[in-house]
């Protein structure tokens, strides 16, 4: 008797996928069942970026589908197709973009410019198309995090802004429209505008993910910025220290409260890594990160170490994913990567482009 496909989706289905935290065919991430005598071919299409994952997954699901009596090989082809998602209710996506994320924190220092531009750099690794804006008024330093501080963006038509390029990533930063003169007092709301133009102005070319770096904090600035962009998700970084965690929770509730979901935690700094000895030490404490999530019902999505790499990468212009997408740190922020955009994958489909705009009116 042959094999049948139900019985080759249950064995699919016994692979629980660690970023989707489901199995595949429950993903609807299966195509093509092929059964030939014993031989059995399909396709895995995933909805994030995981070049880094493939191999693992067809190890994984090969040894689930050539366990079934009569099957003897699994022929299987693994693919992602990045899709839109869907952003606020009140906005529109922006054109050249399928998906925004912003990067926030609860207070400045935390390393949120340093995990935002990993975090792009991290997609990119995995396969995306990625750009990154610098939305930090208070602090742009994404320019020089990608070792392109000196230069400045051109622009071919005098209205619109060709994004610089960074290893590999498109990017673009408010550090290039105001300088260290300008006061502090004028970065609020003036610079609110100048942000929406800078985002809307500049020629992102066909980006699955625009990751942006926002100003640090959860005031009137921030708000109007959550507002203002259409966002398919965030990500909130935060260290284990307790009063950063109370802050982080201040950038949960912000987030809700525009309706942006949140995508999850990243833990940073979690423990320090001795640059001599390797020794490993929790200076702020352990778990904060996990605790909060559980509290609050928000994903964890990985923890970085305190480790002097990966200062120093950014500080030389390239940071640790770029110098090393395979070492430790370049693996823990991929594995980030993966289950951001597998959790941003799981939620709502943006359809704006599909439908014509029905507009209902109530008066
Ligand atoms: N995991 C880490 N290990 C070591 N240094 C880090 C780590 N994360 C960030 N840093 C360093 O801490 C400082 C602040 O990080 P940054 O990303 O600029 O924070 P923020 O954008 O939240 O103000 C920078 O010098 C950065 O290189
Ligand atoms: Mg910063």
């Amino acid at each position: 008797m042959s094999v049948s496909q139900q019985q080759i989706e249950e064995s699919i289905a016994k692979y629980i996928d660690p970023y989707l935290e489901k199995d595949l065919v429950a993903a609807k991430a299966i195509r093509d069942i092929e059964i030939n005598g014993d031989q059995v071919s399909f396709k895995v299409v995933l909805g994030f970026p995981a070049k880094g994952h493939y191999d693992k997954l067809i190890a994984e699901l090969k040894k689930q589908v050539e366990a079934i009596d009569g099957v003897s090989a699994a022929n299987i082809e693994v693919s992602s197709e990045i899709t839109a998602h869907s952003v606020q209710s009140s906005l529109k996506p922006l054109e050249g973009i399928k998906n925004i994320i912003a990067v926030a924190s609860g207070k400045g220092g935390v390393g949120k410019s340093t995990t935002a531009v990993n975090l792009a750099l991290a997609l990119k690794e995995e396969g995306a198309k990625v750009g990154i804006l610098d939305a930090d008024i208070y602090g742009p330093s994404i320019p020089r995090m990608l070792g392109i501080a000196s230069a400045k963006p051109e622009s071919a038509d005098g209205k619109s802004l060709e994004p610089m390029q960074g290893h590999g990533l498109q990017a673009m930063s408010i550090g290039f429209m105001i300088d260290d003169e300008t006061p502090m007092i004028w970065r609020g709301p003036m610079v609110t505008q100048a942000l929406e133009q800078l985002l809307s102005d500049t020629n992102w070319t066909d980006l699955d993910y625009l990751v942006i770096d926002l100003p640090p904090g959860t005031g009137d600035v921030q708000l109007t910025l959550a507002q203002k962009v259409p966002v398919s998700g965030a990500v909130i970084v935060t260290t284990p220290q307790d009063i950063a965690l109370l802050d982080a929770r201040k950038g949960l509730k912000m987030f809700e409260k525009v309706e942006v979901p949140v995508l999850g935690i990243v833990e940073n700094m979690s423990v320090h890594i001795c640059s001599e000895c390797g020794h490993a030490e929790p200076i702020f404490g352990q778990g904060g990160g996990e605790r909060m999530s559980e509290d609050y019902d928000v994903d964890f999505l990985g923890a970085l170490p305190l480790e002097m790499s990966i200062r120093t990468n950014g500080d030389e212009g390239t940071p640790s994913v770029a110098a090393d997408p395979n070492g430790t740190v370049g693996m823990i922020y991929r594995d980030i990567a993966r289950r951001t955009a597998a959790k941003l994958a799981l939620q709502a489909k943006d359809y704006s482009n599909k439908f014509p705009n029905i507009v209902i009116q109530n008066n």
